[in-house]
């Protein structure tokens, strides 16, 4: 055999990840104002990733516990975690968990959980050709739904001129589209638009739902942190499945529990025949994971299970939110005060990890060469990657672009 002889000759060059990219350019990068606000993680006002108070007391409480071992977890996870974080988004009086409607499985974070119900759907749901992301969306949507085997199709999100919901649009979409489709929806705090439908409008989108018997799958990956109320980022969800519809949830603790390498999750499975489905989630689990990775699932478990703690955490959420708050109030103050062109009320309006800045890929570009500032093309900024310090050379930096590229 000689050198140049391989199997993977014909392998192209993938393009590195859009969002873990920009993480890995602005380490790289030597000046002194750099800012990050491209990856959605929470930062401090000091800008330094955050641990949970109510996390390292859950460590400690782990640490001290000497019947703890390393063994494997059961297939789909501890119980007592996976129907903790059903009750937590489905709510604890939910009619389908006292009905038995509900399966929950650990899965690998909030990837996990889309990935394993997009797996298990290419299987075994009806209409499995097709599936529908928002347009825009998380970029890792149409990467696990694409790989899972599905045609992925988009509906309408954002309108750009109102910097807000295109409702019609989308609704227009969910009408149009093959009676019982999949449609993934963002339940609180969308990625990348922080723009959410109202109350009136989630029931406007689940009437059309449910009459073309299209199936709802959430992800949620935010649950505490858009609005630092548990329940009201929970509504949507809770208003679907009070409809008596049957879907899936994904759950992240990524944000809401700072455990973002821990990879802590959870897909909820609302279903006339729930124990059928977990049972095929099972074996579809057992062949890529074979068990779920216990310590992040152990503090959310701890947590979620102890009522002095539970009211910790939601302290800690709030703090979380409150800054994320802050933060939009000091750039839309800034960009005014700047009378920078256009109007700034969506900064505030938005919800979430994120702000949907409206700043074009030009625009972006002029950031990241002159301004050392990095974030995605498309103009979502993380706002967490804002502190007192730095919003307003963000703010002057956002302004001298808005003026002079186009
Ligand atoms: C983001 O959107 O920045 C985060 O959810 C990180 C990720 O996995 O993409």
């Amino acid at each position: 055999m000689t050198n140049d002889v391989s199997s993977f000759n014909s392998v192209p060059q993938a393009p590195p990840d859009v969002i873990f990219n920009l993480t890995a350019q602005y380490k790289a990068d030597t000046d002194a104002n750099k800012i990050n606000v491209g990856v959605g993680a929470f930062r401090t006002d000091e800008l330094k990733p955050y641990v949970l108070p109510v996390v390292k007391k859950a460590d400690a409480i782990l640490f001290k516990n000497d019947s703890l071992d390393h063994e494997y977890l059961p297939i789909t996870g501890t119980p007592s975690y996976t129907q903790a974080a059903a009750r937590l988004i489905l709510g604890a009086d939910s009619p389908a968990i006292k009905e038995g409607r509900v399966a929950a499985i650990q899965t690998i974070s909030g990837t996990g959980a889309n990935h394993t119900g997009a797996v298990f759907l290419s299987q075994f749901y009806k209409n499995s050709n097709e599936c529908y992301i928002s347009k825009p969306t998380w970029a890792n949507h149409r990467n696990i739904f694409t790989m899972a085997g599905f045609q992925v199709k988009e509906y309408p999100y954002w309108n750009a001129e109102r910097r807000g919901l295109d409702y019609e649009a989308m609704l227009q979409t969910m009408e149009e589209a093959p009676n019982g489709s999949i449609f993934v929806l963002h339940a609180c705090a969308h990625n990348p638009t922080g723009v959410d439908p109202t109350q009136e409008q989630w029931k406007g989108i689940a009437e059309v739902m449910e009459r073309k018997g299209h199936f709802p799958f959430f992800d949620c990956a935010y649950q505490g942190f858009a609005s630092g109320d548990l329940d009201r980022d929970a509504w949507a969800v809770r208003y679907f499945v009070e409809r008596g519809f049957e879907l899936f949830v994904a759950q992240s603790f990524a944000k809401n529990f700072g455990l973002y390498g821990e990879r802590a999750g959870n897909l909820t499975v609302v279903s006339k025949h729930a124990e059928q489905v977990r049972s095929q989630i099972e074996k579809l689990q057992r062949a890529e994971i074979s068990n779920p990775p216990a310590y992040g699932s152990r503090i959310v478990d701890i947590v979620l299970n102890d009522p002095v703690l539970y009211g910790e955490w939601k302290e800690n959420l709030s703090y979380m939110s409150n800054r994320i708050i802050d933060m939009r109030k000091a750039l839309r103050e800034r960009l005014e005060q700047l009378q920078t062109p256009g109007t700034w009320h969506h900064i505030t309006d938005q919800i979430g990890m994120f702000s949907f800045t409206g700043l074009n890929a030009a625009q972006v570009k002029v950031l990241k060469e002159k301004y050392h500032i990095y974030m995605t093309d498309n103009g979502r900024i993380s706002m967490a990657g804002l502190s007192t310090a730095n919003v307003d050379y963000f703010a002057k930096a956002v302004d001298d672009v808005v003026r002079n590229v186009h």
